[in-house]
């Protein structure tokens, strides 16, 4: 019999209608009902009695289990810890990055209070499979209350320098326990070296193949790049009545203008600011562009709460001001910057209408929007992704155009020269990139995971 899969993360579902979520709800979602599955997490709710009473609701064979957090939990844990420390570092902004000692304490608190919810419920043979920066103790806590589970874990964004990692107070405790998984799954190659790198001079550590050994454990580090579902995405793109209405209104309202696309959440590591210079720069410099090319920005608000998300908010909203006061002709306004989010339906459709996707993070685990961008493209007339190397996503995208989101002037040039590109160069550059996605898709990335976490106990 397959053992059960109990899944972990801070955000879960949702389960039901699927178009409407990620990716990854998707992904995961199939692997936890063909073989009877538990999605553990944060309910989003935040109760001041919360303890550590689950709230369970079936789906199938899916059951989904949450847990409220206090106020002070959220705060301390989900806006503190999470994401005004380990994301913006994990990221390489040390200058946004806060220390702070009870941020620290209620990250493990949230920790072993989730490792307490799911003890009761595991049964021997289950496998565990954990995700993302808020649950790096998780595996820590659920061994010290005696569990003896396969427990993996996967970071979905990048994993920094040794001499970045260092900089944080209590880096030597959280490497330590992530030792307690069995498996730690990586975006790129690049971000499993540097954790290796870690490893061998900040703990002594030795590595011999996948394996690498240190702190009395020996565990399996490894790059499992994930992918997105791409043939269910083009089908979307092409067949979804939602999608087809997206892409017919969105084409009718550009008539023979171009539009370049970005859909980002409202995030400072996007590099959203660098990308509106270049969008500006390209204005400057080909005066010809001027009234035929649009910048559609979709930034949907994110942890609206956290100090620096308000500052990159209220930055955007200036620069936006200024392109468009300084360029706008009462026919053609050159930027559209939105906060509100799409389903991804629409988006299907609103990346398929437009001539260039143009995704330029400053620092990015995958980025699965370049992903969906080529996905979504009609085969005989594609568009052109213009994509920062510091996505993970340009390891694996090399037919994409790919460019260095600091460097203004170079953007504004591989935007200009994506716009000019014959279609017989797109449609080669396109096929490619998305054989490539068909062959890494969501399900290799799972099934590759699950294979390595389902591996025999190696210490
Ligand atoms: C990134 C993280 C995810 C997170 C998502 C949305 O993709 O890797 O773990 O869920 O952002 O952020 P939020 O804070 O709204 O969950």
């Amino acid at each position: 019999m397959t053992a059960r899969l109990v899944v972990v993360s801070n955000r879960v579902g949702p389960v039901k209608d699927v178009g409407r979520a990620g990716g990854l709800a998707v992904a995961l979602v199939d692997a936890l009902k063909s073989r009877d599955g538990i999605w553990y997490g944060w309910s989003g709710k935040i109760d001041e009695a919360a303890g550590t009473k689950l709230s369970l609701e079936g789906a199938g064979n899916l059951t989904l289990c949450t847990l409220d957090l206090t106020e002070q939990e959220y705060d301390d844990y989900y806006n503190g810890f999470a994401n005004r420390c380990l994301w913006p570092l994990f990221h390489y902004r040390i200058d946004l990055t806060a220390f702070d000692r009870q941020y620290y304490d209620g990250y493990l608190r949230v920790n072993n209070k989730f490792a307490r919810g799911l003890n009761p419920l595991l049964r021997p043979e289950d496998l565990i499979w954990v995700h993302d920066y808020h649950f790096l103790a998780f595996a820590h806590e659920l061994r010290s209350l005696g569990a003896q589970q396969r427990m993996g874990f996967f970071l979905h964004i990048p994993f920094p320098s040794r001499e970045v990692l260092a900089t944080l107070p209590n880096h030597d405790a959280l490497v330590r326990a992530l030792f307690a998984y069995d498996v730690v799954g990586f975006q790129t190659q690049s971000d499993c070296d540097r954790f290796t790198d870690y490893v061998i001079h900040e703990a002594e550590g030795s590595v011999l193949g996948d394996k690498i050994r240190a702190y009395g454990r020996t565990i399996e580090a490894r790059a499992f790049p994930i992918g997105i579902d791409a043939m269910a995405f083009a089908e979307m793109a092409k067949e979804d009545g939602e999608a087809k209405r997206q892409d017919l209104k969105m084409r009718k309202m550009l008539g023979d203008r171009a539009q370049i696309i970005g859909v980002d959440r409202l995030d400072y590591t996007k590099g959203l600011p660098e990308r509106f210079l270049a969008f500006e720069r390209l204005l400057e410099d080909y005066e010809e562009l001027r009234g035929k090319v649009t910048l559609l920005e979709i930034a949907p608000v994110s942890r609206a709460e956290v100090e620096e998300y308000k500052d990159i908010r209220a930055q955007l909203e200036g620069m936006t001001g200024h392109i468009n006061g300084r360029f706008s002709e009462y026919d053609w306004t050159p930027l559209r910057y939105l906060n509100r989010p799409f389903s991804r339906r629409s988006l299907a459709g609103l990346y398929r209408a437009s001539k260039v996707g143009l995704v330029t993070p400053l620092r990015d685990g995958m980025n699965l929007v370049a992903k969906e961008y080529v996905a979504a493209q009609d085969d005989e007339e594609p568009g052109v992704l213009v994509l920062s190397r510091f996505a993970g996503a340009a390891r694996q995208m090399r037919e994409a155009l790919i460019v260095n989101p600091y460097d203004i002037k170079g953007v504004a040039d591989a935007l200009k020269r994506a716009l000019d590109m014959p279609l017989e160069e797109r449609k080669e550059r396109h096929a490619s990139l998305k054989q490539g996605l068909i062959r890494e898709d969501a399900a290799h990335w799972r099934d590759n995971f699950l294979q390595a976490l389902a591996g025999e106990a190696v210490s």
